[in-house]
């Protein structure tokens, strides 16, 4: 019998998945199954569907629906420096290395949610060489509504938690309860909408940052997206990742571990830094 009702349940699993790829484009398939199907069977009956399949019905009645599918499906939490003993490496070892070597870096920050990560490494940069020379940092995420947050650079004191006093004085306006970041912060980031799992990589990059963002992600997923990360990288860049993560078989893509969150695309045997 419970056999049965999981049969029944895997098949209404798998079909939601199928059209709502169909529908959107967007591959939850790639997701671990587990826990992407808690959180959509829990949406579901709170919207007051029995099964996914009824879900799917409403969704195509009701496509406001589909904005709370998005929501339930990332989980948007973030901060400025978050894991602040990461940044500091980032700031004393890895920025320096990369910014002799090439001057003008080309950053990502994938998965930005509103912002935070990539603030963070506008301010590190400014810092370096102000102001601040190179392309604007790269920014960018699934979720629309965290990319027009992040546009408008506004954040709590609760993000701001790990930011120093000198910091938020040259690189933020204080309001009641907020900071914002100033225009000359603001300037150095794109936001820009980008699926992870579906979308074409852009290539040459000095640093790429993906942290926090690949929890959800199945173990084949993860494998894909650090392999076109590794392709996106220039000779001697750098991938930063989040500080519970961990690259399995880091060094069967070709990358070297530099330390417990960053890892670089070797340069080609016979060229000097
Ligand atoms: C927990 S936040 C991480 C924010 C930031 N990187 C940090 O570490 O503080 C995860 C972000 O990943 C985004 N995300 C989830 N799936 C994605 C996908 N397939 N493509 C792009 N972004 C995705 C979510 O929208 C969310 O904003």
């Amino acid at each position: 019998m419970r056999t049965a009702v999981r049969g029944r349940e895997d098949l209404d699993y798998v079909i939601f998945v199928k059209r709502i790829a169909e529908k959107t484009g967007v591959d939850l398939g790639a997701y671990k199954r587990k826990q992407m199907e808690r959180r959509l069977r829990s949406l579901a009956s709170q919207c007051g569907a029995s099964s996914l399949r009824e879900f799917f019905h409403m969704l195509e009645r009701d496509p406001s629906l589909l904005e709370l599918l998005w929501k339930r499906m990332t989980i948007n939490v973030s901060e400025l420096f978050r894991n602040p003993d990461k940044f500091v490496e980032l700031e004393k070892n890895i920025l320096p290395r990369l910014a002799a070597r090439a001057g003008r870096l080309r950053v990502w920050s994938a998965g930005c949610s509103y912002g935070a990560e990539a603030y963070s490494v506008a301010m590190l940069l400014e810092e370096l060489s102000s102001p601040w020379q190179g392309p604007p940092i790269l920014a960018t995420d699934i979720d629309e509504e965290m990319l027009a947050r992040a546009r408008e650079g506004v954040f709590s004191e609760a993000d701001m938690k790990n930011v120093s006093r000198a910091r938020r004085r040259r690189f933020f306006v204080q309001g009641e309860g907020q900071y914002r970041g100033r225009p000359e912060v603001r300037r150095l980031v794109e936001f820009r909408e980008h699926d992870l799992l579906q979308d074409d990589f852009e290539g040459r990059f000095h640093l790429v940052l993906c942290r926090n963002v690949v929890i959800y992600f199945t173990d084949e997923a993860k494998d894909r997206l650090y392999r076109k990360f590794f392709d996106s990288l220039t000779d001697g860049g750098v991938l930063f990742i989040g500080g519970t993560e961990r690259i399995f078989g880091a060094e069967a893509i070709g990358f070297k571990p530099i330390s417990a969150f960053f890892y670089e695309k070797p340069m080609p045997p016979g060229r000097r830094e």
